[in-house]
């Protein structure tokens, strides 16, 4: 038996994906984004409401980096989902992460986050109460500890975090349970 939930955004797993970006004073603002996925293999979209400060970044830098967050860092991230660089302009520094500017975009990388995704700003379509912000990636670059044999990311070293929108809650990424294009191949 199933039982109706309505309109609920109910995909699960969602990412825990950290925007950071620079504002027009070189200061550092980092927010947390669930709603994002990749949407061509070398862009992805994020679903921001125009309301907050890394949205403004992002248009005047025409750049951000994407990081995924790890559960060694959990208290940070939950927190760049909570306070807003509009009204807290030492949001950043309040963490006490590290911050350099990316040699690629115009947009901070923060060190300690595994994996790091910067974009250049490549459009943004306006839906109803958000904007996908649509961003060309650059350059991925990975904590380098986390590569195995044969350098690709060990997710189940990573400690990369998920969110689970039905509980508000985050989740680690657990063990390996199939492989992609093989689990499925016996009903072909
Ligand atoms: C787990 C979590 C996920 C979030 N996902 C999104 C999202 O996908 N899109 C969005 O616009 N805001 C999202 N937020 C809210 C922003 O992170 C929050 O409003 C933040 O204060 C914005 O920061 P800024 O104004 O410094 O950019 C999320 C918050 C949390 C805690």
């Amino acid at each position: 038996m199933k039982k109706d939930l309505g309109v609920v955004p109910a995909v699960y797993p969602m990412p825990v994906l950290m925007i950071a970006t620079y504002d027009e004073n070189g200061v550092v603002d980092v927010m947390n984004a669930a709603w994002g996925m990749v949407c061509e293999s070398d862009k992805l979209t994020l679903a921001l409401s125009e309301t907050h400060k890394t949205v403004k970044n992002i248009k005047i830098n025409k750049a951000f980096t994407v990081s995924l967050a790890d559960v060694k860092n959990i208290k940070a991230a939950d927190y760049f989902g909570i306070a807003s660089g509009n009204n807290t302009p030492d949001k950043f520094e309040r963490t006490g992460l590290t911050a350099v500017r990316s040699e690629r975009v115009n947009a901070p990388v923060i060190e300690e986050f595994p994996v790091t995704i910067e974009c250049e700003l490549a459009e943004i379509v306006r839906t109803e109460n958000f904007q996908s912000v649509v961003g060309r990636i650059i350059n991925v670059s990975v904590n380098e500890e986390l590569l195995d044999e044969n350098g690709k990311v060990d997710i189940e070293k990573s400690g990369i975090l998920m969110f689970d929108q039905f509980k508000h809650s985050y989740y680690v990424t657990g063990e390996k349970v199939g492989q992609a294009w093989a689990s499925g191949a016996e009903f072909k």
